[in-house]
């Protein structure tokens, strides 16, 4: 595995990963009942852009601090914001990095997946973060408890108990959805972003896991993110993986809803075109909220209109 998340944090893809992520996380918290995040792929928590690695890269430049420099589009009419302001979701998210970065008093900190769940989830909440890269779960151990000191000022005192219960394994993502799965709270956001350093491998473990875990618990939510090089095998696989999804029990079919962000035309060879989200058992109104704020999202993204945004939806 040489996989390296560092390269690519704060990129567009981490951008509309981990918004989307803060709005799942706030649409479970509408419900008093605690949950389970369950992180897969948890990677090391903390990166710093200055470092040499995203520094080669740049990629941050043209996600977050994209996002961070842009003026914000016109609120669309009925949105409740007025003036030139992001969609809610947008400016939670932003509102999420800058305070981790006055935390620490470093403009160039960026919090991966399990640190911006963590500063978003409740003491009644529970986290599990699996990275099977020893040097990447001992950083990522660090990341959490430097979050734990911080604590006091950043979130709450009583949301710290959540980060100092969370669990973090060395350990195969994939295998360990049969010990955290059904958990006692009987309602869980599974978040699954591996590498795809081998697509096709990836892509039929993706599959197995996404069964598993709806088989072992129908209702849980699961988030998906998935890169968008060649668009229309990306959207073969997509079909192919929710027409197999399997039939709730309390109804015909489960519902879902994919949102992607696409950054170049669909068959250029760039690497990276675009980035994509499926959510099974999306949170009531997620898609409507989508369709606010993807657009925007991807404008910042891509001004020059080369790519293209899109939220699609199977209901229940
Ligand atoms: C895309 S990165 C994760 C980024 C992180 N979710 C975030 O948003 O900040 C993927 C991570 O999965 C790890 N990984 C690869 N295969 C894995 C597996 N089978 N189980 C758990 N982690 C795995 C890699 O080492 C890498 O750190």
């Amino acid at each position: 595995m040489k996989y390296r998340h560092a390269f690519h944090a704060g990129n567009f893809a981490d951008a509309h990963k981990h918004a989307t992520l803060l709005a799942l996380l706030r649409a479970l918290a509408r419900k008093d009942k605690g949950f389970l995040l369950l992180d897969t792929h948890a990677g090391r928590g903390g990166y710093d852009l200055s470092s040499s690695e995203a520094h080669r890269s740049h990629e941050a430049d043209e996600g977050i601090e994209r996002l961070l420099d842009v003026t914000p589009p016109a609120a669309p009419s009925g949105d409740g914001s007025a003036g030139a302001a992001w969609p809610a979701e947008i400016a939670d998210y932003l509102a999420v990095v800058q305070s981790f970065r006055r935390e620490r008093h470093d403009r160039a900190a960026y919090p991966g997946s399990p640190l911006i769940s963590l500063l978003a989830l409740r003491p009644q909440d529970r986290a599990v973060f699996i990275e099977t890269q020893p040097a990447e779960h001992a950083a990522l151990r660090e990341a959490v408890s430097q979050l734990a000191r911080y604590a006091p000022t950043g979130i709450a005192a009583a949301r710290r108990s959540v980060v100092e219960r969370a669990t973090m394994e060395c350990a195969d993502g994939y295998a360990r959805l049969s010990t955290w799965l059904p958990p006692l709270e009987r309602r869980a956001l599974v978040l699954i972003d591996p590498p795809y350093e081998d697509a096709a491998g990836d892509q039929r473990a993706l599959e197995r896991a996404v069964l598993e875990i709806l088989t072992r618990l129908p209702s849980a939510v699961v988030a998906l993110w998935y890169p968008i090089k060649e668009a229309r095998e990306t959207t073969a696989w997509i079909d192919r993986l929710t027409s197999r999804l399997p039939k709730p029990p309390d109804a015909a079919v489960m519902p879902w809803l994919v949102s992607e962000v696409c950054v170049h035309p669909p068959d250029s060879r760039v690497g990276l075109n675009g980035s994509g989200m499926l959510v099974v058992n999306p949170p009531w109104q997620l898609a409507e909220r989508m369709r606010v704020w993807m657009p925007a999202m991807h404008h910042a993204f891509d001004p020059l209109g080369r790519g293209r945004w899109t939220a699609r939806e199977r209901a229940g």
